[in-house]
């Protein structure tokens, strides 16, 4: 009895980070959420886990999510106003802005050549380039060719760059001279919370300890998309070695800045 009552304790163990700044609760978008009741969930849960902002993070993904910058912006307003007239009843973290997370593909040079992408910034304005800071990812599968080249045209336009989930990559791991190379152009990496609960495997579970240990991740991001995610959410609140490394490490989520 006393395990089942422990399996189902929620714990605001997120506190810390304040921020979650990456997630797909713009319902229908993407693979993410699949209406309003099932993103208001998630979100009571991400404030039961301890966040008290929420950014969304809808995919750009050509040609899988061809999703338009500006078709975003109305969707996530008319999203915040049906969010808003639900807060009377409904506890859930402050939306505070959407941005994306590119997907390096075939249609990601035209995002950034059409201005596009949509990016964050420090609070502190001394920090961090002029144009701010876009969420990248890679493929899951196959290593793209040109990916770092991608990442240093980046960086030469202005911007910074976060690559999102970078132990969910099968091709990189924590003795690869990309990642290193990453690190030292100043690349801000991203962990996904659920790989520290092994939600995606063995693999993904232990890179993503070795990068914070390395001191290379800067930003720690639910990648909530539905209900099964928010219960992953809620189990990863009883882990030990989470709660320990929250504890030890700092990370930046809380210096985001609201808006783009
Ligand atoms: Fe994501």
């Amino acid at each position: 009895m006393f395990d089942f009552l422990k399996k189902n304790r929620v714990s605001p163990i997120y506190s810390p980070l304040v921020t979650d700044m990456h997630c797909h609760l713009l319902p229908l978008v993407d693979d993410g959420s699949k209406s309003l009741e099932e993103s208001l969930e998630v979100m009571e849960t991400m404030k039961q886990c301890g966040f008290k902002e929420i950014r969304l993070t809808p995919h750009f993904c050509y040609p899988r999510f061809p999703n338009k910058a500006d078709d975003i912006r109305e969707r996530y307003k008319n999203f915040c106003a049906e969010v808003e007239a639900n807060k009377g009843t409904r506890d859930i973290p402050r939306m505070t802005s959407v941005t994306g997370e590119f997907q390096v593909s075939d249609g990601f040079d035209e995002y950034m050549n059409s201005g596009q992408l949509m990016t964050y910034r420090f609070t502190d304005p001394k920090r961090g380039s002029e144009k701010g800071m876009v969420l990248i990812e890679f493929s899951l599968h196959q290593k793209r060719m040109g990916l770092e080249d991608t990442v240093f045209k980046l960086q030469m336009e202005g911007y910074d760059v976060i690559l999102a989930h970078p132990e969910r990559y099968p091709y990189y791991d924590a003795h690869d001279d990309n990642l290193e190379q990453f690190k030292e152009q100043g690349v801000y990496l991203q962990v996904n919370i659920l790989s520290l609960d092994g939600f995606y495997g063995e693999s993904a579970q232990k890179k993503a300890f070795e990068y914070i240990e390395n001191g290379w991740v800067e930003f720690l991001g639910t990648d909530m998309h539905n209900l099964m995610y928010a219960q992953a959410l809620k189990h990863s609140t009883n882990n030990k070695k989470i709660i320990k490394l929250l504890d030890k490490y700092e990370f930046e989520n809380k210096n985001l800045a609201i808006g783009e």
